[in-house]
C-alpha cells in the first residue's frame, strides 16, 4: 500500500523531506502542500507537480491523505496537529511538538479520542553514532551513566531572524533553548532518563530577538546523576559543535562533529572503529529524516509504539518550560511539579 502524505508549511525544512517521499516513492507518495504565502505555495505546487492549497483543513480533506506532515512555525504546531487529528489524520510533524504543556495535554488526549498517531521528528536519533552509544549504554557497557555533558555550538545570524518575522519570539519559537537544543535536551532524556531538576541562565549576545541565544543549563537526575548544557546561536562564523558526551562508571563517549555525526572518543576497552560511524552532513539537519520517515511507516504498519511519538515528546516539552521557567524564577526548578513557563504560556 502506498501512503499518501499531505504537507502543510513550504519553508526552510521542506527539502529534507521532499528529499525522503522521493527516495521512499515505493512507500509514499505526496498528494497535496499548503502554504499560506501564496508565491511559496504556487512555485512549490508547480514544481512538485500536486495541488496547492492556501488553506491545509481544504486541502486534506479533498487529498484525502493518511499522513500530514507539518513544518509550519512551532507555534502553530498544536492547532495544526488538532486540526489535522480532528480530521482524523496521523500526524508527523517537526521539533518541537508545540510550545506549551496544556496544548501537549490536548494533543494527546485528541490522538488517543480519535485512534491516530502523532510523530515528532528528532532526526539525529538515527545518527550512527547515536544509534551505536545508545545500543552500548543499554547493553551496559559504559556501567551505571554518571555525567553527561551537552555543547551546541551554532551559528544563527541577524539575517537568519529577520528572514522570517516568528523566529525568536516567545509566541511562536522561543530562543534557543526551544529551537536549535531541543534535539539535544530530546536525546539527553533518552540517555539518562528524565531530570528531576533543572536550574538555568540565559543571555542574549548577539541576536536582537526577544528570546535568548544562549543558555547555560545544570540538571540532575535521580541517584546523584548530573548533566551540564551550554547552547548557543551566537557561534560565528560557522557551526562548530553539536555534541554530547558520557561518563560512565566503566567508559566514556563523546559524539561531536556540529550535527551529531561523529565520535570523538569511545573510552571502552575494546577498541572499536569510530569512523565507521562518521558522516559528513552539508548542514546541521544531517541524514536522518529518511530514517525517521521508515521507523513512522514500520511504526504504523506494525502498531508497535514508537519513542517519537507525542506521549514521549510532551516531556521535552515539559523540560523546555521548566527551563524556561527557572531562567524566569533564578530557581531550582524540579520538573515533578510541570510547571508551565510564562513565557510560552500557560
Ligand atoms: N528537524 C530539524 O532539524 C529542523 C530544522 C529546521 C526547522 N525545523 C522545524 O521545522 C519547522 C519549520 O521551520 P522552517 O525553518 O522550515 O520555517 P519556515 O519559516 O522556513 O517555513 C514555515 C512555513 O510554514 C508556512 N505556514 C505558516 N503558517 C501556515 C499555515 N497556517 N498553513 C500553511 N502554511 C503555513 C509559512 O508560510 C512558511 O512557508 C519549525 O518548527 C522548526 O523548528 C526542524
Amino acid at each position: 500500500m502506498i501512503r499518501k502524505i499531505f504537507i502543510i508549511g513550504c519553508g526552510r525544512i521542506l527539502k529534507k523531506h521532499l528529499d525522503s517521499i522521493t527516495l521512499l516513492k515505493k512507500k509514499i507518495k505526496l498528494v497535496g502542500v499548503s502554504d499560506t504565502k501564496s508565491k511559496r505555495l504556487n512555485s512549490v505546487s508547480k514544481k512538485l507537480k500536486v495541488e496547492g492549497f492556501s488553506d491545509y483543513k481544504k486541502g486534506i480533506i479533498k487529498t484525502n491523505p493518511n499522513l500530514v506532515v507539518i513544518l509550519t512555525p512551532s507555534g502553530n504546531h498544536a492547532k495544526n496537529i488538532m486540526d489535522a487529528l480532528n480530521l482524523k489524520k496521523n500526524v508527523i510533524v517537526e521539533k518541537p511538538m508545540c510550545l506549551r504543556i496544556s496544548d501537549g495535554k490536548k494533543i494527546i488526549n485528541l490522538a488517543k479520542k480519535n485512534k491516530k498517531r502523532v510523530f515528532v521528528v528528532m532526526q539525529n536519533k538515527f545518527n550512527l553514532p547515536v544509534l551505536k552509544l545508545r545500543k552500548d549504554i543499554n547493553k551496559s557497557k559504559f556501567g551505571n551513566i554518571f555525567h553527561s555533558s551537552v555543547i551546541v555550538r551554532w551559528r544563527r545570524d541577524q539575517k537568519y531572524y529577520n528572514n522570517d518575522s516568528w523566529r525568536g519570539t516567545w509566541k511562536l519559537d522561543g530562543g534557543v533553548i526551544s529551537n536549535q537544543a531541543s534535539h539535544h535536551l530530546d536525546l539527553l532524556r533518552s540517555i539518562m532518563g528524565d531530570p528531576v531538576s533543572v536550574f538555568a541562565k540565559s543571555s542574549n549576545h548577539l541576536a536582537k530577538i526577544q528570546c535568548e541565544d544562549t543558555a547555560l543549563i545544570i540538571f540532575k537526575f535521580n541517584k546523584n546523576r548530573t548533566a551540564i548544557m551550554e547552547a548557543t546561536t551566537a557561534m560565528r562564523p560557522k557551526n562548530i559543535e553539536g555534541s554530547i558526551s558520557v561518563l560512565g562508571t566503566k567508559g566514556s563517549a563523546k559524539i561531536g562533529g556540529f550535527a551529531l555525526n561523529k565520535f570523538e572518543y569511545y573510552n571502552l576497552n575494546k577498541n572499536i572503529n569510530l569512523l565507521k560511524y562518521q558522516t559528513n552532513p552539508k548542514n546541521v539537519y544531517g541524514f536522518g529524516h529518511i530514517k525517521f520517515y521508515t521507523h513512522v511507516l514500520e511504526s504504523l504498519i506494525s502498531e508497535k509504539k514508537s519513542e517519537f511519538e507525542a506521549e514521549n515528546a510532551i516531556k521535552t516539552v515539559e523540560l523546555i518550560n521548566a527551563i524556561y521557567k527557572s531562567i524566569e524564577t533564578n530557581k531550582e526548578i524540579y520538573l515533578k511539579n510541570k510547571i508551565a513557563s510564562k513565557r510560552l504560556g500557560i
